[in-house]
């Protein structure tokens, strides 16, 4: 949600804080701020509202330390403003303290440390830390004794990052639930967390488990648990690519991530595709086909968009190997004392892994002793980490807010998984085959949408200043239909509603006029007459209709049409969702928005 930085070396920290901080930024950007120590003493504090540039500029020149520690906040506890900026200081101005999560019992401590004398500057519940640390930090205790007995009083949720102005050879950190990594240089130390503020100063990193602290110094670091039992951590190597973490000529990471798609997809395909056998081949299940076969259900969670990529797993699974299957929102599941059964199979869904309500669902099916495999993006992330095994999507980083290569390729890890159950079950060899051959031809069809994408930004700015949109699809395209109102809704601002095109005439007919265009997925499958006899429908109520389809419908039913190759039936929906990115994409540009980071939103979403 927010996002962390520190440093630790011979040079100014300075530069790598705000650079850190630009890079995280798509996480949480309502406001940012830093704070410094050095061989001079005191800490130097800069915070403001808004995004990383405006601290930048408010940042002078002699604002320098060789340790420091900065944050860009997505705003929880009290509104975006300079004074709940983080980092947080206690009175004497000693202890500063940047922290994502949630402290549930911050008005509990609140009113104790004020009853000692804190004086309250924020309305923020991380400020309850500096104060609480700091009242711990008293005389010959060290400071990492006064973090982990500060922690000890805390309930909920945190990654932190501590700066002591009268030791400043030293960071602590600490994580419960919201990540912390720990970045290896050559006689400097970094933190941050997400490893994409790190990879171009160091690709060794250590990511710290939850109930974790760490003491990092310029050379090197301490791990240890809560109860002050030291752990032994050895560095992994970050493998994504730099280039990654960059627009790479560009405008806008979405519309780069949109155009990743051919590569990412290929490497989520990458040496699981068995044609001898028809099948898929996934070493991260840890279920053999024994185990498989006695799964009666399929039970998918997720949040946002990660849930209607599930939508399009179940139908996967459904059709390929026909277990009943079903998605639903991880954020419902986890409230409604979900039922757990033995013979259900659990998958958790998250590019992120980290998404708080997925986390929780996953630790509820678990508690009750179900088994819950995760198709997640993040190598080691909370929720990979909890799962019994899983898939990873090896799409590469997605740095914009809006989900696409992550949504793709989470569509094509449900197409092998649904794959590889099916012939265990029934499903053919003839027709493993069939769909062996239409994931290895998915790459260069996508190639073949993108090349459309002026034509398609014409039509977005067409209909961008539509009052709203209705998107439709019928059974296998209505997850297409969700998802794409989803990505138009979130990135452009238009108000735009998802509905089963069967379902159009029990209601939302009615508010079909030209002032309301309708998004129509139109694949030539079984149900092609009746999606175009909806198109009739519209059409005889004045509606203006924008197909997405295999053939272009008559145009007395049709508007405008975008034409998308045609995949095996079971795996139309995901190329008929690309254009919709795009449609999304190109109307948020048109209406100037700020595509990457729209308002409101976060990337990861590590509170309830
Ligand atoms: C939409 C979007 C969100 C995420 C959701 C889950 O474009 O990005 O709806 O899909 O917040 O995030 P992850 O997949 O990280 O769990």
């Amino acid at each position: 949600m927010c996002g962390i930085v520190a440093y630790i070396g011979p040079k100014d920290a300075t530069p790598f804080l705000l650079e850190g901080l630009a890079r995280l930024e798509y996480r949480g950007y309502d406001s940012a701020g830093v704070a410094v120590a050095g061989r001079t003493g005191g800490v130097k504090v800069r915070k403001v509202k808004g995004r990383v540039a405006d601290l930048a500029a408010e940042v002078p020149a002699r604002f320098k330390g060789t340790t420091g520690i900065g944050h860009t906040r997505w705003a929880t506890h009290g509104v975006p403003s300079d004074a709940n900026a983080h980092p947080h200081l206690d009175n004497a101005e000693r202890i500063a303290v940047v922290h994502n999560g949630i402290v549930e019992n911050a008005d509990e401590l609140r009113v104790r440390l004020a009853a000692e004398g804190a004086v309250f500057r924020s309305e923020t519940d991380t400020e309850v830390l500096s104060h609480l640390i700091a009242a711990h930090a008293t005389e010959g205790v060290e400071l990492e004794e006064a973090v982990r007995a500060a922690l000890g009083k805390v309930v909920g949720t945190y990654g932190i990052a501590v700066l002591d102005a009268e030791r400043p050879d030293r960071v602590v950190v600490a994580r419960n639930g919201s990540p912390i990594v720990l970045g290896i240089g050559e006689k400097e130390m970094f933190v941050a967390s997400d490893v994409s503020a790190l990879v171009r100063y160091t690709r060794q990193v250590v990511h710290l488990e939850d109930g974790e602290l760490a003491t990092v110094r310029a050379d090197g670091f301490r791990t240890f648990t809560e109860d002050a039992r030291t752990t032994h951590r050895q560095p992994s190597t970050v493998d994504w690519e730099i280039d990654s973490y960059d627009t790479g000529g560009y405008e806008h990471f979405l519309l780069k991530e949109i155009h990743e798609q051919p590569g990412s997809v290929e490497r989520t395909l990458s040496g699981r595709l068995d044609e001898r056998f028809a099948t898929a081949h996934l070493g991260g299940l840890n279920l053999d086909a024994r185990e498989l076969r006695e799964i009666r259900r399929v039970k998918i969670l997720g949040c946002g968009s990660a849930y209607y990529a599930g939508e399009m797993g179940a139908q996967l699974i459904e059709e390929l190997a026909r277990i009943p299957a079903h998605s639903e929102p991880a954020s419902e599941f986890r409230y409604r004392n979900p039922v757990i059964e033995a013979d259900t199979l659990y998958i958790a869904v998250s590019q992120s892994g980290e998404t708080y309500d997925t986390l929780a669902a996953v630790q509820e099916v678990k508690r009750k002793g179900g088994r819950v495999l995760g198709v997640v993006n993040t190598v080691g992330s909370a929720i990979a980490r909890e799962c019994d095994g899983g898939i990873y999507l090896h799409a590469g980083p997605e740095i914009s807010v809006a989900s696409t290569k992550a949504f793709t390729s989470t569509v094509v890890a449900f197409a092998l998984l649904a794959l590889h159950f099916g012939r265990i079950h029934d499903l053919s060899p003839a027709d493993g085959r069939r769909i062996v051959s239409a994931l290895n031809a998915l790459p260069g069809q996508i190639r073949e949408i993108l090349a459309q994408s002026d034509e398609i930004a014409g039509l977005a700015a067409e209909y961008a200043d539509s009052t709203g949109m209705m998107f439709i699809g019928r059974v296998r395209g209505y997850p297409v239909a969700r998802e794409g109102a989803q990505k138009l809704k979130e990135i452009s601002y238009v108000h735009a509603e998802a509905y089963p095109a069967s379902e159009l005439k029990h209601g939302p007919l009615a508010l079909i006029s030209p002032e309301l265009p309708t998004v129509a997925l139109v694949p030539d499958d079984e149900l092609l007459d009746k999606n175009l006899t909806t198109l009739g429908e519209i059409k005889a109520r004045a509606g203006r209709v924008l197909a997405v389809a295999h053939r272009r419908p008559d145009a007395r039913l049709a508007d405008h049409c975008i034409l998308v190759p045609k995949s095996e039936p079971e795996l139309d929906p995901l190329l008929l969702n690309i254009p919709l990115q795009l449609l999304a994409y190109h109307a948020a540009v048109a209406l100037k928005r700020d595509v990457d980071k729209p308002r409101n939103l976060a990337k990861s979403v590590t509170v309830e």
